[in-house]
Parts: C-alpha cells; structure tokens; sequence
C-alpha cells in the first residue's frame, strides 16, 4: 500500500516541489489548497490530489486527508508591516504558522500512532531561531519560533515510529522569497522532502537546513 501525505500550501512555491517531490517517491500526495479551481489544475500536473484546507480559520479535515502517513505544514504568510499595528496581521500569523500546524498535527496523530509511522515536517525559518537572532518582519518570527516549540513538544508526544521535525529551507526564490532569492524552490524543498522520508533510525525533535541539524 503507498503511503498518504497531505502537504500544505501546495499549489505553489516551496510546497509544490515538497509534494511533486513526494510523488516522485511513490507517496500518494494531497495538497491542501485554498482555491480549489486552482488546486485541481495544479495536483493534476505534479500527479497529486487537492484538498480544501484555509488555513486561517480552525480546520476541519476531511477524514481521508486525516488519516496520511506523512504530514508537512509548509503554509506560511509573511507581513512587512511592524509588529504593534494592525497590518501585522498577528493573528493570522499565528493562525496559519502555528495554531493550523497545532490542529493538523493533533488531527493526523492517531492515525500515524495506529500505523506506527509518522513523518512530520515543519517548515519553518531561520527568522524563528533564537540562535540566530529571531528576525524577520512583524509576527513571522514569534510564530516560527513557536512552531519550532511545538516541533520540540510534538516529538516529545508523538510515540514509537513517529518523527517530527523543523526545517528552514533557506532563502528560496518564491512569491515570498523574491526573485533575488539565491535558492530555487527545488533546492528549497529537498531538506522537506528528505525529513518526510526519513528513515526509522532518522532523527526526531530537531532543527534542519539543507539536511544538516543547526540550533533552535
Ligand atoms: N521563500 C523563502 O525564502 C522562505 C524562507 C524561510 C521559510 N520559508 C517558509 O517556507 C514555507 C513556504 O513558503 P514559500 O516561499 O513557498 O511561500 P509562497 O510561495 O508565498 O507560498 C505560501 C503558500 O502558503 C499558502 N497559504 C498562505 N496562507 C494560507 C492560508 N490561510 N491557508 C492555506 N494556505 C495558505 C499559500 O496559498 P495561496 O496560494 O492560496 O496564497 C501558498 O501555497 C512558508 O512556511 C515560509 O514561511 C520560506
């Protein structure tokens, strides 16, 4: 039987090529979507299927997208603004980078626990590591930093055959990244597609760019 994985924000950038990635690998892949004309169009170029998942308000799974093997929160929003005004648009910041992970992760679980394997990645940033100065624009930081926190908590949670890890797949030429970006989206994507692969003696509860660990 092949294994499901459901990766958010799949239509485009980062997420697209984590799942193309992922189908390449033999994994029967869903990509959550917002615009489902759009999704449609999009998994039926990289061989996946499109799911309904706005990821900012509370989600609610369909029971098939519930029950995958191999779960990457990759949806992500980046707002210029400065923190204390309304156009950092904290909450959805935090709704789409860490309350959604939350409730994803919470969802697929028992699945992944039945099975006795799981793979979760989430794709976070550089900008949410104390390590390395906690950057970024208004609320990005304080959410990836949060979702590193629920990647190190989940981990600790999650049981025998699952494992859950960050990653920052560097600057990555996307609608969020820019055109300057030194990364293109493939290479950016290849650390996910590596963690969601993982093998059994892979690790769990830490922190990757370019598949190799840096500090939280
Ligand atoms: N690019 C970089 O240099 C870089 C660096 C570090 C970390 N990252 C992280 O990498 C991940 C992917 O980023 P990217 O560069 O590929 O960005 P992107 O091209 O801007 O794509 C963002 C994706 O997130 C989805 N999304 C946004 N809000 C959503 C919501 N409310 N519900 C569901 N989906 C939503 C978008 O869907 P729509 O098409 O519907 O808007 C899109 O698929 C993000 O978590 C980002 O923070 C990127």
């Amino acid at each position: 039987m092949k294994r499901r994985a459901l990766v958010t924000g799949g239509n485009r950038g980062i997420g697209k090529e984590i799942a193309r990635g992922l189908v390449t690998e033999g994994l029967d892949v869903m990509i959550g979507v917002r615009d489902m004309d759009m999704g449609v169009e999009v998994a039926e170029d990289i061989g996946a299927k499109a799911a309904l998942c706005d990821l900012a308000s509370s989600v609610s799974l369909p029971p098939h997208a519930r029950d995958v093997h191999v779960l990457v929160n990759n949806a992500g929003v980046l707002f210029e603004e400065p923190l204390f005004t309304p156009a950092a648009r904290f909450d959805e910041s935090v709704d789409v980078m860490l309350r959604a992970p939350y409730e994803l992760i919470r969802a697929t679980l028992p699945f992944m626990q039945r099975e006795g394997y799981g793979r979760i990645v989430n794709v976070s940033s550089g900008w949410g590591s104390f390590a390395e100065g906690l950057g970024g624009p208004g609320a990005y930081g304080i959410a990836k930093a949060a979702l590193n926190a629920l990647t190190v908590a989940a981990a600790g949670e999650a049981g025998a055959g699952i494992k859950i890890n960050a990653m920052c797949p560097g600057w990555v030429r996307t609608r969020m990244g820019g055109a300057s970006a030194n990364l293109s989206p493939e290479e950016g994507a290849d650390t996910g597609i590596w963690l969601a692969t993982l093998a059994d003696d892979g690790p769990s509860g830490k922190f990757f760019r370019r598949r190799k660990e840096i500090d939280w």
